[in-house]
């Protein structure tokens, strides 16, 4: 397997316009941003974290589910510095300590032990997890979670759904399917145990599935 993160080319996501991400994740067959964006809402509404972190946020889908008065401190990490500028302008007025990382999620710096919860949907299939995953075991609190949203394998679906969008299929040469019992092999000598998981399918046929892991040691 190649390790995107080390690739010398530049990141397909780079070359990717934010019109076009956003209208292949929200077309009627894909409705992949509905879902993530419900995702996001159950998982800030369970854990009411003070400080969120997000790596590969995009141009902020779900972030108008974030109580300010609740989470004082919002982190968005992404590759794109375009998508980061859309998320800036639709957010900053309503999310005052909204903080935006351009970089690569295995490399930008967070400080230690300084978020509650670190959520991730469908960035892992884009990296090496284990040191992605790693880092994000540095940057939780004792008690944080991790959240993580994970394309499943499903028959006879595109892993990269067609929409027409060209740019969109240039994403296919660096994505991989991250196994859910591999995460877990990763978190749990990370000091992770399992809160919660969930799979569910769209009516695209894809399926996903979303784990919540506390930090626990
Ligand atoms: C499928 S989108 C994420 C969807 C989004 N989390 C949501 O809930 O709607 C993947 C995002 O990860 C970003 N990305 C991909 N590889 C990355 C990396 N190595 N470091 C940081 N961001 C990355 C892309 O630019 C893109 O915005």
């Amino acid at each position: 397997m190649t390790n995107p993160s080390r690739q010398t080319t530049p990141n397909p996501w780079l070359s990717i316009p934010p019109e076009d991400y956003e209208t292949h994740m929200s077309s009627p067959g894909v409705r992949q941003q509905q879902f993530l964006s419900r995702v996001f809402h159950t998982v800030l509404a369970s854990l009411r974290p003070a400080c969120v972190a997000v790596p590969g946020c995009a141009t902020g889908n779900g972030f108008e589910h974030i109580d300010a008065s609740i989470s004082s401190s919002v982190i968005g990490i992404d590759v794109n510095p375009v998508f980061l500028g859309v998320l800036y302008r639709r957010f900053k007025h309503r999310l005052p300590g909204l903080q935006l990382l351009c970089g690569d999620v295995s490399s930008v710096v967070l400080p230690a032990h300084s978020v509650n919860l670190v959520h991730c949907a469908l960035i892992l299939e884009y990296t090496d997890p284990g040191p992605v995953l790693a880092r994000i075991a540095r940057w939780l609190t004792p008690g944080g979670t991790c959240s993580l949203v994970l394309q499943l394998h499903s028959p006879h679906i595109a892993t990269i759904s067609s929409t027409g969008i060209s740019s969109l299929q240039r994403l296919e040469p660096i994505f991989h399917l991250v196994e859910p019992s591999d995460v877990l092999k990763m978190m749990r000598p990370l000091g992770f145990s399992v809160a919660a998981e969930t799979v569910r399918t769209l009516s695209s046929g894809k399926s996903f599935y979303q784990g919540e892991y506390r930090l626990v040691s």
